[in-house]
Order: C-alpha cells, then structure tokens, then sequence
C-alpha cells in the first residue's frame, strides 16, 4: 500500500496535501470526526481526521490544484454560499472556516434536504432553501457582513446573480469566487467569449477581477473567476 506522505499546504490554512504519482491529493480536517459527507475517504492524521477533497467533485478543491495567486480563503469568517446542493463543497468549507459562519442557499427542495441531513452537525453552516436570483428573500436570516462570496449555480445569467448578491451582501473589500460554466461544450472560442463576458459584467458592475482560473482539467467548461469589491 502506498504510504501517504500529507503535509500543511503551503498557502491554504487548513488544506492539507499529498504528492501521489497521479499529482496533488487534497484533504481538509474533518470537523466531524467518523462522518463523511459523499463517500469521500477519511485518514488518520496527527491526531486527528482528514477528509479527501475530490477536486472532480468541487470545483474549490479543482481551483486550489491550479495554485491561484493568493489565498482567497484567509481570515474570511462570514462566507455566502449559492449553490450548496448536497454539501459537498461547503463541508469542506466549514472544515477550514472553522471559527466562521457560512450561509449556503439552495434552490432545490430535495437538494436542501440532503444539505441539512449532511451537515445538521456543522455549526458555522446555516442552510437556507431559496433563490439566489433573489437575495433580498433570505436577508432576515443573514445577520452578518459577508467576507466571501463563493457562488457554483451552473445557470446562464451567473454573473447577473453575483453581482446581485454581491451588490446586497457583500463588504466593500470582500471578495467573490464564481464558477462560471460556458454553455458550449464543443467550441473552445465559443466559451472563452462566454467567460469574458461574464467578467466584463462584473467589471462593468465595479467588480475588479483579480484572477481567472482555468480547471477544465477536472470540471469541464468551468472556469474560476475571482473578484473583489
Ligand atoms: C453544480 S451544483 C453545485 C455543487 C456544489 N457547489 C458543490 O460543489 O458541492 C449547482 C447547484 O446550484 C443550485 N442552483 C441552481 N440555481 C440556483 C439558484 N437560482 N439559487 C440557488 N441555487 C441554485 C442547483 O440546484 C444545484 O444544486
């Protein structure tokens, strides 16, 4: 058996990494030790547990692989999720802002479901059943300032819902991840124009876009787009 060699990784507190012949593994510290969320594998660690974060299965986890410039994660303690689904993403978020409070809206009634039967037991997430086209619906719930946006909708009007949100919650400084999916799957120009205009929405908002992160290698069509208000 392949002995696992995991180290802190060097920019992401909280991430932990492995170096396998196959490239980076990703792990985050299970804040429920015993559980996992979506068959992901749970290892022993110092003395502790870690999570494997299946960069097939979130596109965070893919962008983190692709070594952006910064840590768009750091001393962010109040974080709006749209696009929660089941929880995949948003556990291993919770895992890293442990001492935060993450939101995470969800449009689908069953997808709400499995959220809340997935991370009931996670303190700093607060699942909310609603649609991020409109964010003034769940206002009475978000009682804090928002640090970070992290928004993975896969809808066509993704940047009209960003800057929406972002207009209504985000803090002047905070910063916005949005994974954007061209709708073409067979043209490459086709889709680079679909993300550069998305980004010129947000530009055209006020938006400054910080980074754009490419991770087709593990999420077909997708790019990352960050962005700071
Ligand atoms: C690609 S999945 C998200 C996967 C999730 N981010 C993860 O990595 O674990 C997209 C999700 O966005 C939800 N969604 C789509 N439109 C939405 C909207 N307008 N408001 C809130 N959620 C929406 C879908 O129901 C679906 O669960």
């Amino acid at each position: 058996m392949e002995k696992l060699e995991i180290r802190d990784h060097p920019i992401f507190k909280g991430v932990y990494v492995s170096h396998h012949e196959q490239g980076m593994k990703l792990y985050t510290k299970n804040l429920i030790p015993g559980k996992a969320i979506y068959g992901e594998k749970l290892v022993p660690y110092k003395d502790f547990e870690l999570r494997e974060w299946d960069p097939f299965r979130s596109k965070l986890a893919a962008m983190i692989l692709e070594r952006p410039k910064h840590n768009y994660l750091e001393n962010k303690n109040s974080c709006l999720y749209l696009g929660a689904a089941s929880g995949t993403t948003i556990s291993h978020l919770s895992d890293i802002i442990i001492k935060g409070i993450i939101y995470g809206v969800e449009v689908s009634e069953r997808s709400i479901r499995q959220l809340i039967q997935n991370v009931a037991d996670r303190p700093n997430i607060i699942p909310i059943l609603g649609n991020a086209n409109f964010p003034l619906n769940y206002a009475k719930v978000i009682f804090s300032e928002i640090d970070l946006i992290y928004q993975d909708v896969a809808q066509p009007n993704q940047a009209e819902i960003a800057i929406k949100n972002s207009d209504y919650y985000l803090k002047e400084g905070g910063i916005g991840i949005l994974a954007i999916k061209s709708q073409s799957i067979d043209s490459v120009v086709r889709s680079r124009e679909v993300y550069e205009k998305e980004k010129e929405k947000l530009q055209e908002a006020g938006y400054k876009i910080l980074e754009t992160v490419n991770i087709h290698k593990h999420a077909a069509n997708h790019v990352i787009v960050v962005y700071k208000k």
